[in-house]
Protein backbone atom coordinates (compact mmCIF):
# COMPACT_ATOMS: atom_id res chain seq x y z
CA UNK A 1 0.00 0.00 0.00
CA UNK A 2 1.25 3.51 -0.94
CA UNK A 3 2.34 5.68 1.66
CA UNK A 4 0.35 9.27 2.18
CA UNK A 5 2.49 11.83 2.11
CA UNK A 6 2.55 15.59 2.06
CA UNK A 7 3.51 15.44 -2.26
CA UNK A 8 0.72 13.32 -2.68
CA UNK A 9 -2.24 15.33 -1.48
CA UNK A 10 -5.43 15.63 -4.20
CA UNK A 11 -6.07 19.17 -3.13
CA UNK A 12 -3.14 22.13 -3.44
CA UNK A 13 -3.07 23.83 0.11
CA UNK A 14 -1.95 27.16 -1.40
CA UNK A 15 -4.95 27.29 -3.57
CA UNK A 16 -7.62 27.08 -1.23
CA UNK A 17 -8.78 30.30 0.40
CA UNK A 18 -6.99 31.64 3.59
CA UNK A 19 -9.62 30.42 5.58
CA UNK A 20 -9.64 27.00 4.17
CA UNK A 21 -6.24 27.21 4.68
CA UNK A 22 -6.59 28.20 8.75
CA UNK A 23 -9.16 25.64 9.37
CA UNK A 24 -6.67 22.71 7.66
CA UNK A 25 -3.61 23.72 9.60
CA UNK A 26 -5.56 23.78 12.77
CA UNK A 27 -5.78 20.01 12.47
CA UNK A 28 -2.36 19.65 11.41
CA UNK A 29 -1.06 19.52 15.19
CA UNK A 30 -1.44 16.79 17.33
CA UNK A 31 -2.97 18.37 20.30
CA UNK A 32 -6.15 19.22 19.07
CA UNK A 33 -6.33 15.34 17.89
CA UNK A 34 -5.09 14.52 21.83
CA UNK A 35 -7.88 16.43 23.22
CA UNK A 36 -10.61 14.60 21.01
CA UNK A 37 -9.04 11.05 21.60
CA UNK A 38 -9.10 12.14 25.16
CA UNK A 39 -12.82 12.70 24.85
CA UNK A 40 -13.59 9.29 25.95
CA UNK A 41 -17.13 10.18 25.44
CA UNK A 42 -17.01 10.95 22.09
CA UNK A 43 -14.24 8.14 21.58
CA UNK A 44 -15.74 5.32 22.75
CA UNK A 45 -19.30 6.20 21.69
CA UNK A 46 -17.86 5.47 18.37
CA UNK A 47 -16.39 2.37 19.46
CA UNK A 48 -19.35 1.09 20.96
CA UNK A 49 -21.26 1.61 17.83
CA UNK A 50 -19.30 0.15 15.76
CA UNK A 51 -18.60 -2.92 18.33
CA UNK A 52 -22.01 -3.22 18.38
CA UNK A 53 -22.89 -3.08 14.74
CA UNK A 54 -19.80 -5.62 13.98
CA UNK A 55 -22.35 -7.53 12.30
CA UNK A 56 -23.19 -4.74 9.62
CA UNK A 57 -19.87 -3.67 9.04
CA UNK A 58 -18.21 -7.31 8.39
CA UNK A 59 -16.65 -7.40 4.97
CA UNK A 60 -18.05 -3.91 4.70
CA UNK A 61 -16.52 -1.30 2.28
CA UNK A 62 -16.40 1.73 4.87
CA UNK A 63 -15.25 5.61 4.44
CA UNK A 64 -13.76 7.51 7.59
CA UNK A 65 -14.71 11.01 6.42
CA UNK A 66 -11.56 13.15 7.90
CA UNK A 67 -9.85 10.16 9.67
CA UNK A 68 -7.17 12.44 11.60
CA UNK A 69 -4.99 10.06 13.48
CA UNK A 70 -7.25 7.24 11.88
CA UNK A 71 -8.77 6.00 15.32
CA UNK A 72 -12.47 5.45 13.35
CA UNK A 73 -11.13 3.81 10.31
CA UNK A 74 -8.88 1.39 12.99
CA UNK A 75 -12.04 0.76 15.14
CA UNK A 76 -13.50 -0.06 11.61
CA UNK A 77 -11.32 -2.03 10.45
CA UNK A 78 -10.49 -3.89 14.23
CA UNK A 79 -14.51 -4.66 14.07
CA UNK A 80 -14.55 -6.21 10.79
CA UNK A 81 -14.38 -4.30 7.93
CA UNK A 82 -13.38 -5.29 4.12
CA UNK A 83 -11.03 -2.12 3.69
CA UNK A 84 -11.45 1.25 5.11
CA UNK A 85 -10.73 4.75 3.63
CA UNK A 86 -9.72 7.24 5.22
CA UNK A 87 -9.19 11.04 4.01
CA UNK A 88 -7.65 13.68 5.52
CA UNK A 89 -6.76 17.32 3.99
CA UNK A 90 -4.35 17.62 7.30
CA UNK A 91 -0.83 16.89 7.66
CA UNK A 92 -2.33 14.66 10.89
CA UNK A 93 -2.78 12.12 7.96
CA UNK A 94 0.82 11.30 7.72
CA UNK A 95 0.88 10.38 11.16
CA UNK A 96 -1.78 8.80 10.52
CA UNK A 97 -0.45 6.65 8.29
CA UNK A 98 2.24 5.47 10.48
CA UNK A 99 0.30 4.69 13.08
CA UNK A 100 -2.08 2.69 10.75
CA UNK A 101 0.97 1.02 9.62
CA UNK A 102 2.92 0.53 13.26
CA UNK A 103 -0.62 -1.07 14.43
CA UNK A 104 -0.81 -4.15 11.30
CA UNK A 105 -3.49 -2.49 9.32
CA UNK A 106 -1.43 -1.36 6.56
CA UNK A 107 -3.44 -3.93 4.09
CA UNK A 108 -6.78 -3.13 5.56
CA UNK A 109 -6.71 0.99 5.40
CA UNK A 110 -5.95 3.06 2.84
CA UNK A 111 -5.29 7.14 3.73
CA UNK A 112 -5.63 9.58 0.79
CA UNK A 113 -5.02 13.06 1.38
CA UNK A 114 -6.87 16.08 0.06
CA UNK A 115 -10.17 17.67 0.48
CA UNK A 116 -12.55 14.49 -0.17
CA UNK A 117 -14.35 17.02 -2.53
CA UNK A 118 -11.08 16.84 -4.96
CA UNK A 119 -10.23 12.62 -4.13
CA UNK A 120 -11.26 10.58 -6.61
CA UNK A 121 -11.80 7.13 -3.98
CA UNK A 122 -10.41 3.40 -5.10
CA UNK A 123 -14.26 2.37 -4.73
CA UNK A 124 -17.38 3.93 -6.87
CA UNK A 125 -19.73 3.08 -3.95
CA UNK A 126 -18.77 2.66 0.31
CA UNK A 127 -20.94 0.66 2.50
CA UNK A 128 -20.63 2.74 5.35
CA UNK A 129 -19.77 6.22 6.07
CA UNK A 130 -17.95 6.59 9.54
CA UNK A 131 -16.90 10.44 10.55
CA UNK A 132 -16.75 12.78 13.61
CA UNK A 133 -17.33 16.13 11.85
CA UNK A 134 -19.70 17.89 14.51
CA UNK A 135 -18.48 21.11 15.66
CA UNK A 136 -19.22 23.35 18.55
CA UNK A 137 -22.51 24.01 18.56
CA UNK A 138 -22.91 21.29 16.32
CA UNK A 139 -22.89 23.34 12.88
CA UNK A 140 -19.99 25.42 13.45
CA UNK A 141 -17.10 24.24 10.78
CA UNK A 142 -19.46 23.47 8.42
CA UNK A 143 -17.46 19.91 8.21
CA UNK A 144 -20.99 18.36 7.90
CA UNK A 145 -21.15 19.91 4.47
CA UNK A 146 -18.53 17.47 3.41
CA UNK A 147 -20.54 14.32 4.86
CA UNK A 148 -23.35 15.24 2.70
CA UNK A 149 -21.32 15.27 0.18
CA UNK A 150 -19.79 11.86 0.55
CA UNK A 151 -23.18 10.28 1.03
CA UNK A 152 -24.51 11.93 -2.13
CA UNK A 153 -21.75 10.82 -3.64
CA UNK A 154 -20.70 7.55 -2.31
CA UNK A 155 -23.01 5.81 0.32
CA UNK A 156 -24.28 2.78 -1.47
CA UNK A 157 -28.28 2.52 -1.46
CA UNK A 158 -29.05 1.20 2.07
CA UNK A 159 -25.97 2.33 3.12
CA UNK A 160 -25.20 3.32 6.59
CA UNK A 161 -23.78 6.45 8.26
CA UNK A 162 -22.28 6.71 12.04
CA UNK A 163 -23.77 8.99 13.75
CA UNK A 164 -27.16 9.18 11.79
CA UNK A 165 -29.46 11.50 14.08
CA UNK A 166 -28.32 14.81 15.66
CA UNK A 167 -30.37 17.29 17.62
CA UNK A 168 -30.00 20.35 19.00
CA UNK A 169 -31.55 21.72 22.37
CA UNK A 170 -32.20 24.95 24.27
CA UNK A 171 -32.60 25.97 27.62
CA UNK A 172 -32.40 29.47 29.74
CA UNK A 173 -30.17 29.96 31.98
CA UNK A 174 -29.40 33.03 34.79
CA UNK A 175 -25.06 33.60 34.81
CA UNK A 176 -25.13 37.17 35.79
CA UNK A 177 -22.30 37.18 37.53
CA UNK A 178 -19.69 35.64 34.56
CA UNK A 179 -22.27 37.87 31.71
CA UNK A 180 -21.43 41.53 34.23
CA UNK A 181 -17.76 40.56 34.53
CA UNK A 182 -17.13 40.23 30.62
CA UNK A 183 -19.14 42.77 30.04
CA UNK A 184 -18.28 45.49 33.05
CA UNK A 185 -14.23 44.97 32.53
CA UNK A 186 -14.99 47.09 29.46
CA UNK A 187 -16.41 49.93 31.24
CA UNK A 188 -13.27 51.17 32.75
CA UNK A 189 -9.84 49.67 31.49
CA UNK A 190 -7.02 51.36 33.25
CA UNK A 191 -9.38 54.58 33.94
CA UNK A 192 -10.40 54.68 30.01
CA UNK A 193 -14.09 53.85 28.65
CA UNK A 194 -13.67 51.07 27.00
CA UNK A 195 -17.14 50.67 26.17
CA UNK A 196 -17.33 50.07 22.13
CA UNK A 197 -16.32 46.82 22.90
CA UNK A 198 -19.48 45.69 24.78
CA UNK A 199 -21.40 45.04 21.24
CA UNK A 200 -18.78 42.66 20.14
CA UNK A 201 -18.45 40.58 23.36
CA UNK A 202 -22.19 40.34 23.01
CA UNK A 203 -22.00 39.22 19.74
CA UNK A 204 -19.80 36.08 20.28
CA UNK A 205 -21.28 32.93 21.98
CA UNK A 206 -19.31 31.73 24.81
CA UNK A 207 -17.98 27.74 24.57
CA UNK A 208 -17.71 26.14 28.05
CA UNK A 209 -18.84 24.50 30.58
CA UNK A 210 -22.18 24.94 32.41
CA UNK A 211 -23.26 24.22 35.94
CA UNK A 212 -26.19 22.54 35.16
CA UNK A 213 -28.04 24.61 38.53
CA UNK A 214 -28.06 27.57 36.87
CA UNK A 215 -30.65 26.77 34.41
CA UNK A 216 -34.13 28.15 35.00
CA UNK A 217 -36.12 26.44 32.73
CA UNK A 218 -37.33 23.85 31.32
CA UNK A 219 -35.22 22.69 27.83
CA UNK A 220 -36.57 22.02 24.45
CA UNK A 221 -35.20 20.22 21.48
CA UNK A 222 -35.29 23.04 18.36
CA UNK A 223 -33.80 20.98 15.70
CA UNK A 224 -33.54 17.34 14.80
CA UNK A 225 -31.02 16.12 11.78
CA UNK A 226 -31.37 12.63 10.09
CA UNK A 227 -28.21 12.43 7.98
CA UNK A 228 -29.92 9.82 6.08
CA UNK A 229 -31.90 12.48 4.25
CA UNK A 230 -30.36 16.23 5.52
CA UNK A 231 -29.86 18.23 2.88
CA UNK A 232 -27.26 21.08 2.52
CA UNK A 233 -30.20 23.61 2.33
CA UNK A 234 -31.66 22.47 6.00
CA UNK A 235 -28.48 23.50 7.76
CA UNK A 236 -29.73 27.07 7.40
CA UNK A 237 -33.04 27.09 9.58
CA UNK A 238 -35.31 29.25 11.90
CA UNK A 239 -37.06 27.29 14.66
CA UNK A 240 -39.28 28.68 17.23
CA UNK A 241 -38.83 27.42 20.36
CA UNK A 242 -40.77 28.03 23.83
CA UNK A 243 -39.27 27.82 27.23
CA UNK A 244 -40.86 28.04 30.79
CA UNK A 245 -39.22 29.62 33.85
CA UNK A 246 -39.00 26.92 36.83
CA UNK A 247 -38.34 29.35 39.62
CA UNK A 248 -37.99 33.14 40.56
CA UNK A 249 -35.12 34.13 39.29
CA UNK A 250 -32.74 36.00 35.93
CA UNK A 251 -32.61 34.55 32.93
CA UNK A 252 -29.55 36.30 30.54
CA UNK A 253 -28.65 33.49 28.51
CA UNK A 254 -29.61 30.75 26.24
CA UNK A 255 -27.71 27.18 26.32
CA UNK A 256 -27.36 25.47 23.49
CA UNK A 257 -25.75 21.54 23.58
CA UNK A 258 -26.56 19.28 20.77
CA UNK A 259 -26.78 14.90 20.99
CA UNK A 260 -25.82 12.25 18.65
CA UNK A 261 -27.57 8.75 17.38
CA UNK A 262 -25.71 5.40 16.04
CA UNK A 263 -27.35 3.58 14.06
CA UNK A 264 -28.18 0.11 15.93
CA UNK A 265 -28.95 -3.51 14.98
CA UNK A 266 -33.11 -3.89 14.70
CA UNK A 267 -34.34 -4.23 18.98
CA UNK A 268 -31.17 -2.83 20.21
CA UNK A 269 -30.84 0.47 21.77
CA UNK A 270 -28.84 2.56 19.92
CA UNK A 271 -25.67 4.48 21.27
CA UNK A 272 -25.93 7.76 22.04
CA UNK A 273 -24.28 10.80 23.43
CA UNK A 274 -25.37 13.82 24.46
CA UNK A 275 -22.79 17.47 25.16
CA UNK A 276 -25.59 18.88 27.53
CA UNK A 277 -25.13 20.06 30.58
CA UNK A 278 -26.83 16.97 32.15
CA UNK A 279 -24.23 14.68 30.72
CA UNK A 280 -20.68 13.96 31.31
CA UNK A 281 -18.52 16.59 29.85
CA UNK A 282 -17.01 16.96 26.29
CA UNK A 283 -14.60 19.02 24.40
CA UNK A 284 -17.65 20.36 23.01
CA UNK A 285 -18.91 21.53 26.01
CA UNK A 286 -21.87 23.74 25.88
CA UNK A 287 -22.76 26.98 24.16
CA UNK A 288 -24.29 30.19 25.68
CA UNK A 289 -25.83 33.01 23.90
CA UNK A 290 -25.90 35.68 26.37
CA UNK A 291 -28.71 38.15 26.22
CA UNK A 292 -28.90 41.48 25.61
CA UNK A 293 -31.68 41.56 28.61
CA UNK A 294 -31.76 40.13 32.21
CA UNK A 295 -35.45 38.85 32.45
CA UNK A 296 -36.71 39.32 35.68
CA UNK A 297 -39.00 35.74 35.92
CA UNK A 298 -41.20 34.35 38.17
CA UNK A 299 -41.92 30.56 37.98
CA UNK A 300 -44.10 29.20 34.80
CA UNK A 301 -42.87 33.13 33.00
CA UNK A 302 -42.73 31.89 29.02
CA UNK A 303 -39.68 32.96 27.04
CA UNK A 304 -40.40 31.99 23.12
CA UNK A 305 -38.83 33.14 20.32
CA UNK A 306 -37.36 32.08 17.01
CA UNK A 307 -33.43 30.92 16.38
CA UNK A 308 -32.28 31.25 12.84
CA UNK A 309 -29.10 29.75 12.16
CA UNK A 310 -26.82 29.88 8.75
CA UNK A 311 -23.25 29.63 7.45
CA UNK A 312 -21.83 33.21 7.35
CA UNK A 313 -21.72 34.06 4.16
CA UNK A 314 -18.16 35.39 4.14
CA UNK A 315 -16.79 32.66 5.73
CA UNK A 316 -19.18 29.26 5.85
CA UNK A 317 -17.23 27.51 8.45
CA UNK A 318 -18.25 30.31 10.69
CA UNK A 319 -22.57 30.64 11.92
CA UNK A 320 -24.63 33.26 11.94
CA UNK A 321 -27.11 32.89 14.83
CA UNK A 322 -30.10 35.22 15.30
CA UNK A 323 -32.21 35.11 18.57
CA UNK A 324 -35.39 36.59 18.83
CA UNK A 325 -37.27 36.69 22.36
CA UNK A 326 -40.36 37.29 23.20
CA UNK A 327 -40.40 37.34 27.16
CA UNK A 328 -44.36 36.94 29.03
CA UNK A 329 -44.17 37.44 32.72
CA UNK A 330 -47.45 36.96 34.34
CA UNK A 331 -48.13 38.40 37.81
CA UNK A 332 -49.26 41.89 38.58
CA UNK A 333 -45.87 43.39 37.46
CA UNK A 334 -46.12 41.45 34.43
CA UNK A 335 -46.12 43.69 31.98
CA UNK A 336 -43.33 45.83 33.44
CA UNK A 337 -41.26 42.43 33.21
CA UNK A 338 -42.16 41.55 29.44
CA UNK A 339 -39.29 42.05 26.90
CA UNK A 340 -39.18 41.90 23.20
CA UNK A 341 -35.67 41.91 21.72
CA UNK A 342 -33.65 40.48 19.08
CA UNK A 343 -30.09 40.09 19.27
CA UNK A 344 -27.38 38.47 16.50
CA UNK A 345 -24.45 36.22 16.67
CA UNK A 346 -21.08 35.10 14.72
CA UNK A 347 -19.63 31.56 15.83
CA UNK A 348 -15.75 32.36 14.64
C1 LIG B 1 -13.02 16.57 14.18
S1 LIG B 1 -11.63 15.87 13.35
C2 LIG B 1 -11.90 14.15 13.57
C3 LIG B 1 -10.64 13.31 13.43
C4 LIG B 1 -10.81 11.82 13.65
N1 LIG B 1 -11.80 11.25 12.76
C5 LIG B 1 -11.17 11.49 15.08
O1 LIG B 1 -12.32 11.12 15.30
O2 LIG B 1 -10.33 11.63 15.98
C6 LIG B 1 -12.07 16.21 11.69
C7 LIG B 1 -11.00 15.94 10.66
O3 LIG B 1 -11.59 16.09 9.38
C8 LIG B 1 -10.68 16.71 8.49
N2 LIG B 1 -11.49 17.34 7.44
C9 LIG B 1 -12.44 18.29 7.58
N3 LIG B 1 -13.00 18.59 6.40
C10 LIG B 1 -12.39 17.82 5.47
C11 LIG B 1 -12.51 17.69 4.04
N4 LIG B 1 -13.38 18.41 3.37
N5 LIG B 1 -11.71 16.82 3.43
C12 LIG B 1 -10.80 16.09 4.11
N6 LIG B 1 -10.62 16.17 5.44
C13 LIG B 1 -11.41 17.02 6.12
C14 LIG B 1 -9.89 17.67 9.37
O4 LIG B 1 -8.64 17.95 8.80
C15 LIG B 1 -9.81 16.88 10.69
O5 LIG B 1 -8.60 16.14 10.79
Amino acid sequence: MSKTTKEQSATEKDKLSQSEQHYFTSYDHFGIHEEMLQDTVRTLSYRNAIVQNKDMFKDKIVLDVGCGTGILSMFAAKNGAKHVIGVDMSSIIEMAQKIVDINGFSDKITLLRGKLEDIVLPYQKVDIIVSEWMGYFLLYESMLDTVLYARDRYLAPGGLIFPDKCSIHLAGLEDSEYKHQKLDYWQDVYGFDYTPFIPLVMKEPIVDTVESSLINTTRTKIIDFDLNTVTLEDLKFNVPFKLQAKRQDTINGLIAWFDNVFPAPKGQKPIEFSTGPYAAYTHWKQTVFYLEDDLECEKGDILEGTLFCAPNGKNNRDLDVKIKYDFKAGGVDGKERSVKNENTYLMH
